[in-house]
């Protein structure tokens, strides 16, 4: 009994470790399903938002089960970039649907994974240690991502990234904002020397400020 009672608060203590556990590049490694977010803020996102998936298309989909959504490997050297069994993935397909309901997203295109596109380092998302998920940025630390609607069964949506600027200063209206999150299921197929993947020189500090994730601000 005496071992019990000082066995208890060690487990607690471990545990209460665990949850504040902040992520690190290593976290965004390897196999996985892309998880879809209703989040508009990074600090608070989290697992429970989830509204859905990724398929194997780069499409966002209502998860019925996990085995439905798409699986997809990071590259563990140069660029990086993610690929499903379609392909390369990428937001530069220029037969992907344009962003047309958006004022500042008329020329961006959906996000897309195909068999024939070589990927580069533009290509590539990324997360940033600190963060309490393993959430996925692009480009110039932009976070966040742009979609019609959340998918009903058996829809397939389109996925952009979200862009702002003084004509649109949130979402695209009537859209909804998003977040990715890495939900990794093993490591690469082949194992190959694991060398770290740089991660972007933001850093995220208590007091950071919120608009630098914000996503893409436009010049005007
Ligand atoms: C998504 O988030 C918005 C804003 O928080 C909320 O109004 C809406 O009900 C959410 N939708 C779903 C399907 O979770
Ligand atoms: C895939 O990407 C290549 C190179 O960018 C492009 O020429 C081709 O049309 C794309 N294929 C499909 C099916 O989208
Ligand atoms: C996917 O992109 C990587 C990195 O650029 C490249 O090595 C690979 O050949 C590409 N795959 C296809 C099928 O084009």
């Amino acid at each position: 009994m005496a071992r019990l009672k000082t066995f208890l608060p060690l487990v607690l203590s471990a545990f209460v470790v665990l949850a504040q556990a902040k992520i690190t590049q290593d976290d965004f490694t390897g196999v996985g399903h892309i998880l879809v977010l209703n989040s508009s803020n990074w600090k608070t996102a989290k697992p429970e938002q989830k509204v859905g998936c990724l398929d194997n298309d780069g499409r966002v989909i209502k998860e019925k089960s996990l085995d439905e959504c798409g699986t997809f490997v990071r590259l563990n050297d140069y660029p990086y970039t993610l690929s499903s069994k379609e392909g390369n993935c990428t937001f530069s397909d220029e037969r992907t649907v344009p962003n047309t309901d958006s004022y500042y997203g008329k020329r961006d295109h959906a996000w897309t994974c195909n068999a024939t596109y070589s990927a580069i380092i533009y290509d590539e998302l990324y997360t940033i240690n600190g963060f309490n998920y393993p959430l996925l940025c692009w480009g110039d630390i932009a976070c966040f991502y742009d979609a019609k609607k959340i998918p009903d069964d058996d829809e397939k949506v389109p996925l952009w990234q979200f862009r702002w600027g003084s004509q649109q200063m949130d979402i695209t209206p009537g859209h909804v904002m998003l977040q990715l999150m890495w939900s990794k299921t093993g490591d690469y197929p082949k194992r190959t020397d694991s060398e770290s993947i740089p991660g972007p020189r933001v850093q995220l500090k208590p007091n950071m400020q919120q608009p630098l994730l914000q996503g893409q601000k436009a010049r005007s």
